[in-house]
């Protein structure tokens, strides 16, 4: 009898993401004789939510597949492997795993939600008290070489302590949450918007609601933290009316999906002085094009979608994850980070 084969698609062209030698030892040391696992060498893309054009060693590797490991999938991968069961993705977002076989068929496709809180916290964290230090204006002053305390001793001087602030983060899952952790550690309440609030709230949240507590709870918030999937509920969620709720000098950051703002209004609100700064990993066009307004402004922090970086972080994570599950896999039993793809994320 043919050997069950997984298949890993993992040869990121980003250094950071591809399988490590280790990575791809233990998963063929784990396992059991009637499987087989195949590497795939030619290098894929880990942008985005899996959208990229498949190698043709991909196409040739998932034919006789029942799982596939890639960072994502595409339809044209998906069609070829009629023995597919189960598909994992690195990366969290699945947005383009969607496609009407997926959504329609018994696979299940789990995804790597969670395996990024530590880094994103840490970054949101990073840009917050950047921000909230005063240390974008430093920043101007030391590139001028202008040693100059005004900014800082004014009365109205754009600072303050973490500690007294109120924040709001939507989606209270697996960033939300370490992010809601450290910053509460930090004395901050936290309070959190998650689409199935009947759950309760998660450590570091005081309190959680539904989303569509969001028009009421954004002239309480002083910082806006997006960590939700993008999803049809989500898509355009800080639009310019919600944007203009938001108390004076208020704080946006983004490290969940580009197209959870409105940039435009975004960029109006930031020129036009009502906000304090935003921190941004992700944009509705990436790259960022070269003629955004938000390359020019100093009270933003902006960064080309790598606030997940951790080199010494993901594999072993991804790898817990992906042992952990195959097991379950093989044993029958519920898998963790299942995707709701009605729900789509
Ligand atoms: N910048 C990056 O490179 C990067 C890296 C990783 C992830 N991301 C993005 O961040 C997203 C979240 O990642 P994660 O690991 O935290 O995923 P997760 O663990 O699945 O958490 C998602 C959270 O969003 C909430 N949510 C979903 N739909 C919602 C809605 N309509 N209204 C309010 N809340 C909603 C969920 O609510 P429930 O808890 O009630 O289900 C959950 O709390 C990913 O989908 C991805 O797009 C970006």
């Amino acid at each position: 009898m043919a050997p069950r084969r997984i298949v890993l698609d993992l040869n990121a062209r980003s250094p950071n993401w591809a399988l490590t030698p280790a990575a791809a030892r233990a998963v063929r040391e784990a396992a059991p004789p009637d499987w087989e696992v195949v590497v795939v060498s030619a290098p894929t893309s880990s942008d985005g939510d899996g959208a990229a054009t498949p190698s043709d060693e991909a196409l040739e590797a998932i034919r006789p597949a029942e799982v596939y490991v890639g960072f994502g999938i595409t339809r044209p991968l998906f069609v070829a492997a009629p023995g597919l069961r189960w598909v994992h993705s690195a990366a969290a977002g699945v947005r383009g795993a969607l496609f009407p076989e997926m959504l329609d068929g018994p696979v299940q496709l789990t995804n790597s939600a969670g395996v990024h809180g530590v880094p994103i916290a840490e970054y949101v964290l990073a840009g917050l008290l950047f921000l909230m230090r005063g240390l974008d204006i430093a920043r101007e002053q030391q590139r001028d070489r202008r040693w100059d305390k005004r900014r800082f001793v004014e009365m109205a001087a754009p600072l303050r302590e973490l500690g007294d602030a109120r924040v709001l983060i939507v989606g209270a899952g697996g960033l939300g949450g370490e992010v809601a952790r450290r910053v509460a550690a930090l004395g901050a309440r936290v309070a959190g918007l998650r689409r199935r609030p009947e759950l309760g709230a998660p450590p570091g949240f005081w309190r959680v609601a539904g989303l569509d507590a969001l028009d009421a709870e954004l002239p309480e918030s002083d910082v806006v933290i997006l960590t939700a999937p993008l999803t049809p509920d989500t898509e355009n969620l800080l639009s310019r009316e919600r944007l203009a709720l938001l108390p004076a000098a208020a704080i946006v950051v983004n490290v969940a999906r580009g197209s959870l703002v409105d940039e435009a209004a975004l960029v109006e609100a930031l020129a036009g002085g009502r906000l304090r700064g935003a921190v941004l990993d992700v944009f509705r066009e990436e790259p960022l094009p070269a003629a955004s307004p938000l390359w020019g402004m100093p009270q933003v922090v902006l960064t080309p979608h790598v606030s997940p970086v951790s080199p010494g972080g993901f594999w072993p994570r991804q790898l817990d994850l992906l042992l952990d599950n195959w097991r379950r896999y093989r044993e029958g039993r519920p898998l963790r980070n299942l995707v709701d793809k009605r729900a789509g994320y």
